[in-house]
C-alpha cells in the first residue's frame, strides 16, 4: 500500500485497537446492554465503547483536533480546520442481530475536505482505506469502481427509510421507481460498507436519504480515490451534518441522478 499519511496511519492503528473489543462483543451479542435512541435507531454498549477506544487514541496524537462523532457529538468544537469523523459500528442493526455486515468508519477532513479515511469490517477482516492522491485499497490490493455503462444492467444498493422517518412514502416511491429500471437492487443496512462496496465494484451505485456525515465522511475519500463519483442532493442547508448521497461508479451517475428525480430514461 502506498498510503503514508500520518493521520491514515492514526486512523489504521484505531480502528486495529478498538476492533479487538468490538469482535469479542460480535461473540457475546446476547449479553450486551441495549437501549433504545429512537424508534429503528439503537445504541449498545459496544457503540460507545468502540468510539471511546477510538477518540482515546486520535486525541493521543492530536489532542487539538476536532471530532464529529456519532455517540459523543462534536468535540474540540472551535477546531473547524482539522477533524475526525467517526462512526465506531455503522450497521448497529445488524451487528444487534448477528449479521457480519458492519465497520467501523473514520475520515479526516482538512479545511472541509476529507483526505483520508478507513472503512473496517472486523469480522469479515475487510478493510478499506484511501488517501487522496493515493488510490483507493482493500487491505493491500488496489480497488476499483466497476466497468459497467449502462443503468439497466447496474446492481445498486440504498437504504432506509428509518422508522421514524417523515418521508417514508416518497423514499419507497423513489425505491420502485429506480428498481423497475436496474438489473436489482439490495439493502445492506451499512451505508459505510455500501460506499466501500461500490468502491471495490460489488455494486455499481447507491444513494440514500436521510443519512449523517459521519456515515459516509471516510466513503467519500474511498469512493473517490476508486475512481467512482460522489455527489449529494436536496441538501437542508440549516443541518449540514444531514445528507442525501448519490455514490456510483461515474458511468451510471446521470442516469441514476435523472431517475432519482423521476425523468424517464430510453
Ligand atoms: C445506519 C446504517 C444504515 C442506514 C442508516 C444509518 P448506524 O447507521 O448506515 O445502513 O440505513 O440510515 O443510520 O445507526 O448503524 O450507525
Ligand atoms: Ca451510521
Ligand atoms: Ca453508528
Amino acid at each position: 500500500m502506498r498510503l503514508n499519511s500520518p493521520q491514515i496511519n492514526l486512523i489504521i492503528k484505531a480502528c486495529m485497537k478498538a476492533s479487538r473489543s468490538l469482535i469479542r462483543d460480535f461473540g457475546e451479542i446476547e449479553n450486551l446492554q441495549v437501549s433504545t435512541k429512537a424508534p429503528g435507531d439503537f445504541v449498545t454498549s459496544a457503540d460507545k465503547r468502540t468510539e471511546k477506544i477510538l477518540i482515546n487514541e486520535l486525541q493521543k496524537a492530536h489532542p487539538e483536533y476536532g471530532i464529529i462523532t456519532e455517540e459523543s457529538g462534536i468535540v474540540n468544537k472551535s477546531n473547524v480546520k482539522n477533524r475526525w469523523v467517526i462512526d465506531p459500528i455503522d450497521g448497529t442493526m445488524n451487528f444487534l442481530n448477528g449479521l457480519p455486515q458492519f465497520a467501523i468508519s473514520v475520515g479526516y477532513e482538512e479545511n472541509g475536505e476529507i483526505l483520508c479515511g478507513v472503512i473496517f469490517n472486523p469480522i469479515m477482516n475487510e478493510m478499506f482505506c484511501a488517501e487522496k492522491g493515493n488510490g483507493a485499497y482493500l487491505n493491500n490490493s488496489r480497488i476499483r469502481v466497476s466497468n459497467k455503462k449502462k443503468i439497466k444492467d447496474a446492481l445498486l444498493v440504498t437504504g432506509g427509510p428509518k422508522a421514524a422517518s417523515k418521508i417514508r412514502n416518497k423514499i419507497f416511491s423513489e425505491y420502485i421507481n429506480v428498481s423497475d429500471k436496474v438489473s436489482n437492487v439490495r439493502k445492506f443496512g451499512s451505508a459505510a460498507l455500501d460506499i466501500a462496496y461500490v468502491a471495490c465494484g460489488r455494486f455499481d451505485g447507491y444513494w440514500q436519504r436521510e443519512l449523517n456525515y459521519w456515515d459516509i465522511a471516510a466513503g467519500i475519500i474511498i469512493l473517490k480515490e476508486a475512481g467512482g463519483f460522489v455527489d449529494f442532493f436536496d441538501q437542508d442547508l440549516n443541518s449540514p451534518l444531514k445528507k442525501n448521497i448519490l455514490a456510483t461508479n461515474s458511468n451510471i451517475h446521470d442516469e441514476l441522478k435523472d431517475l432519482i428525480y423521476k425523468k424517464d430514461i430510453e
